[in-house]
């Protein structure tokens, strides 16, 4: 067993995994943020926290497993212990643990987290689980969509949605990127080579972006936070789906700005950094989100950077026709990031688009009254529904004839751009997050609105 699987007091990741599940589920907590800042050994809470995520993406699938596998009635199964069978199982099914060690260390979790009378119990399960590997289970309930939501653990509406949309070969392949663990998208600033030295001595694989130029993509970025690479800017975060947007965006120097959902900053990083003379005003909502811009902005060391407090719906008088540029990046349902954001596809109900739909609605006329004659802004999002993608854009030019489409083709690969032209990434054909951006030109001499 590796030093890594046990913390000072002697517990287990996955024993500290079972009460960071119960205690998400519980308090109704975002997964990924539980265990942000708590210091510790880094591989263990790097184990921890790929568990919790792992187990929150499948655990619709663990449960219909759980569910066929346990001989009792599956609702008198204390939440406990059905944690501690989702971890085990999940390590059984996802990871490359060894069956042995998967079961025996669920059934030590189990006696000390709920009581050793119920280790038979969780033994029995995981052990049949093992034995039946090739043979497990499959759902047939009569109802095809939610068959494949058991099987590929998304709710049904968005099954649904999705095989009507793309088919269903495609729509599986879609919920199969989802329940990957993510790579990380990074983005290499100056001389690389301390970068992947930092990499492969602690032989991480990384691979060259096929799309983004001095972009990588690699399987976890602790090599890079704890060789301060990422605190001294010498890297950035950020999915090459978030830069294609940028690309679209097309920043050119001695222009003005403006990025009007800007926290936590990604996008205004790159913009910035790729036109060093253009001024490129952060704008965002949340006071608080605006200081991870200036934080990010300080360490990459961009002067060219200004902040507001705004909001997007109604921007200052003073920034009425005033920039070249204008970046929506609309809040959205994410769900292009299904990966990245373990819970999301469990927090978002199909209500949630037609409410998400009159913000972007609002924010997108905020953002045409502050574009100059001539001038373009850029709609973009992380969800693929059309909804909050195509149909915002079709509804705002519908509302603005001040304003026409543009192709996004002369900035991107082709096999990025749909058929009107504008920027989609299907996670499943680009193996990046899933992305949605258009170019909307104001005319010269378009009235002031
Ligand atoms: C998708 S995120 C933006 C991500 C960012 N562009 C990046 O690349 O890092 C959407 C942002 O919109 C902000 N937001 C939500 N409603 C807003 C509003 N009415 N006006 C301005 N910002 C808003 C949120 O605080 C959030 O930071």
């Amino acid at each position: 067993m590796s030093a890594t699987n046990r913390n000072e007091d002697g517990g287990s990741y996955r024993l500290a995994a079972a009460r960071e599940l119960d205690r998400v589920e519980k308090d109704d907590a975002f997964v990924g943020f539980a265990r942000r800042g708590r210091g510790g050994d880094p591989a263990f809470e790097r184990s921890v926290t790929d568990v919790v995520a792992g187990v929150t993406r499948l655990r619709r699938r663990l449960d219909f497993l759980i569910d066929s596998l346990y001989r009792g009635d599956p609702d008198g199964l204390e939440s406990g212990v059905r944690t501690v069978l989702r971890i085990g199982l999940y390590e059984l099914l996802n990871t490359r643990t060894p069956a042995h060690a998967a079961i025996n260390e669920a059934v030590e979790t189990v006696r000390v987290y709920v009581h050793p009378r119920v280790t038979g119990l969780v033994n029995g399960i995981l052990r049949s689980a093992s034995r039946r590997m090739d043979d497990l289970p499959t759902p047939d309930t009569g109802d095809r969509v939610r068959d494949l939501g058991l099987l590929y653990s998304h709710p049904d509406w968005i099954v649904r949605r999705w095989i009507e949309r793309y088919g269903e070969e495609a729509a599986v392949r879609l919920m199969e990127h989802d329940n990957r663990r993510p790579r990380h998208g990074v983005h290499v600033r100056g001389d690389g080579t301390a970068v992947l030295d930092a990499l492969r001595s602690e032989g991480v694989a990384w691979e060259e972006s096929p799309l983004v130029a001095d972009f990588i993509r690699v399987d976890s970025v602790q090599p890079l936070v704890r060789s301060g690479l990422l605190r001294r800017g010498d890297v950035r975060i950020q999915d090459e789906a978030a830069a294609m947007v940028v690309r679209v965006l097309d920043p050119q120097d001695g222009e003005r700005i403006l990025d009007l959902c800007a926290a936590p900053g990604g996008k205004t990083l790159l913009a910035a950094e790729t036109a060093p003379r253009a001024r490129v005003t952060a704008a965002d909502l949340h006071a608080g989100r605006l200081d991870l811009v200036r934080t990010s902005a300080e360490r990459a060391k961009l002067e060219n950077v200004d902040l507001r407090v705004m909001d997007a719906r109604t921007p200052d008088e003073e920034l009425t026709g005033v920039f070249d540029r204008v970046l929506v990046d609309a809040p959205c349902s994410g769900l292009g990031v299904l990966s990245r954001r373990a819970d999301l596809r469990w927090r978002r109900s199909e209500e949630d688009i037609a409410d998400l739909v009159a913000l972007q609605d609002a924010i997108i006329d905020g953002a045409a009254r502050c574009v100059a004659p001539g001038g373009l802004l850029v709609y973009a999002t992380c969800t693929l529904e059309p909804e909050e993608n195509e149909r915002r854009v079709e509804a705002f030019l519908d509302r603005n004839d001040g304003f026409v489409r543009e192709s996004c083709a002369p900035f991107i690969p082709d096999r990025l751009v749909d058929a009107e032209g504008d920027y989609l990434s299907l996670p499943f054909e680009t193996g990046m997050d899933g992305a949605y951006a258009a170019r909307l030109r104001r005319r010269v001499d378009a009235a002031e609105s």
